[in-house]
């Protein structure tokens, strides 16, 4: 018997996905791996699977029914690229090449279009949930022709995560504990979290700004942390608990409620928190960094996201921040005093009622944060999109957001419904949520910032949030003065607000306008 679909690279990410398929879709799976021995032992390992092992991409191509699937599970980058090239040899027209990588889009189109000739469809899909989502059902973005897509759908239908969540109704306080997790009218439930996003790169784009959300939200989680840590003395358990607590508020989300389970886990060696034993230099394999600069290209403000992704090199600087630690300024009390001195700020830590409305006011700040990397990330794919002709249905993207991948939350249902709207909000700024948000938390925002501000501990992602935010609503900012700046010295002209056209002031001359 003939396989239906193969999957190439057993690591764990490809054989948990290949299990997966074996699993829930009923179809039989071939496996195929450069290193014949891995992939022989994930068959071994996994014997109800029943893989069909290939030994060569040749053999790969003669084990499968036509047209052929192949799903890639290997390296982004030059892994993809051999593995592209071994199949187009051995593959026949019609058949398709799927890229399950985190691979960026613009490598994608590029596969895609010199694959034209063979007439094998490319395909690019993002995959989202880790390990855990490959194998029990992961967010899945396809990337691809409409006829990749109806192939591709009985397949990957199955191996989905499902979204369970409900459309919440409810605006309960974040520090209110007692609140539902849930309310309101089910939407969608059951519904499998795997969506055509487009053609060619569409699906490794809003993969990319999947992955650049996650970053803003880790950093402002990391940052409440800090700030429960640093500026109210608790301990890792004790915060434990209050994430743990967010986690039954709006604020729920897979990576609040990982956050809650690793803050409680002590180390066994130490039997310090986990917490403080994990070295203070974040790492990044290139996601974050993508999507800020994707952007910038853009001329797309995702300031929340592209300081999630510096405050990682920041930490990971590990010379300027030798040098940094010796510079003047307010240190959180629970901070180190470095040997060769610096100012120890004396300050008291609150308690009672006050230390429970700082956490709140916390906690609205995350909230509020979340809600604009999410503003931001949804802003950058309808930019992406229109750039590349890609016709994004918002809501379907929420939508699959919403179980499997990493950034699932319950706020998610909300902005389902916001682009679900008959008006369809152009920006998610136009929601009543996130308007409702706003109006709930941006005070608290602020506050935090300040306090954090005058304490000198540095929370990057929050406060280039508020500057977002406060940018947003300005009338009249500073953008006039710059586009001054540019037609003095540079002739860049400018528009004028009283009337259309394109002005230059003769600054070298009699500085009378003249209409371009
Ligand atoms: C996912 C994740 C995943 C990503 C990791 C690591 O959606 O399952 O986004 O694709 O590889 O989160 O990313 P960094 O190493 O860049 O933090």
């Amino acid at each position: 018997m003939k396989a239906d679909v193969a999957v190439i690279g057993t690591g764990v990410m490809g054989s948990n996905l290949a299990r997966n398929l074996a699993r829930s879709s009923g179809h039989r799976v071939a496996i195929y791996d450069r290193d014949l021995a891995r992939a022989q032992s994930v068959a071994t390992d996994f014997p109800e699977a029943e893989f069909i092992v290939a030994s060569s991409p040749a053999d790969l191509a003669d084990k499968l029914a036509g047209p052929r699937v192949a799903i890639l599970m290997v390296n982004a980058g030059q892994a993809t690229d051999s593995a592209i090239a071994d199949l187009t040899e051995v593959f026949a027209p019609g058949d398709i090449i799927v890229d399950g990588g985190n691979s960026h889009f613009q490598d994608t189109i590029a596969r895609g279009r010199r694959l034209e000739d063979t007439s094998i469809e490319f395909a690019g899909v993002g995959i989202s949930g880790g390990e855990v989502g490959a194998l029990l059902g992961p967010s899945l973005m396809v990337g691809g022709s409409a006829a990749a897509w109806e192939r591709l759908r009985p397949l990957l239908e199955p191996i989905a995560a499902r979204a369970e969540s409900a459309s919440a109704d409810d605006s309960d306080a974040v520090a209110d504990s007692e609140s539902p997790a849930v309310s309101g009218a089910a939407a969608d439930p059951g519904a499998a979290c795997v969506a055509h996003i487009g053609t060619d790169g569409a699906g490794h784009f809003v993969k990319m700004v999947h992955n650049g959300i996650e970053y803003a939200d880790m950093q402002l989680i990391a940052e409440a942390f800090t700030l429960l840590r640093d500026g109210l003395g608790m301990a890792p358990t004790e915060i434990a608990e209050v994430f743990a607590r967010w986690n039954d508020t709006e604020l729920e989300s897979y990576l609040v409620e990982i956050t809650a389970d690793v803050l409680a886990h002590v180390d066994a060696a130490s039997g310090r928190p986990f917490v403080d034993i994990v070295a203070d230099a974040a790492k990044a394999k290139g996601t974050g960094a993508w999507t800020a600069q994707a952007g910038l290209d853009l001329g797309v403000p995702v300031p929340t996201i592209a300081e999630a992704v510096f405050s990682r090199s920041l930490s990971s600087a590990a010379d300027l921040r030798a040098e940094g630690r010796r510079l003047e300024g307010p240190r959180p009390h629970t901070d180190a005093v470095p040997a060769d001195g610096g100012t120890v700020a004396v300050t008291t830590v609150p308690d009672g009622d006050e230390r429970a409305a700082r956490i709140d006011e916390i906690g609205r700040a995350l909230l509020l944060g979340k809600v604009m990397a999410y503003v931001q990330g949804f802003h950058e794919i309808s930019a992406g999109a229109d750039e590349h002709g890609w016709e994004v249905d918002l809501g379907e993207l929420a939508s699959i957001w919403r179980a499997g991948c990493i950034i699932r939350a319950r706020l998610l249902d909300r902005i389902v419904d916001a682009y679900g709207t008959e008006a369809r909000a152009a920006t998610l700024l136009a929601d009543g949520y996130v308007r409702d948000v706003a109006g709930r938390c941006q005070d608290a925002l602020r506050s935090t910032v300040i306090r954090a501000i005058g304490r000198g501990i540095p929370v990057p992602g929050l406060t280039s949030t508020l500057a977002y935010y406060d940018g947003l609503r300005t009338e009249a900012g500073s953008a006039a003065l710059i586009q001054a700046q540019r037609d003095r010295f540079g002739s860049h002209t400018y528009a004028r607000k009283d009337r259309p056209g394109v002005f230059h002031t003769l600054w070298s001359g009699d500085r009378s306008e003249v209409e371009i």
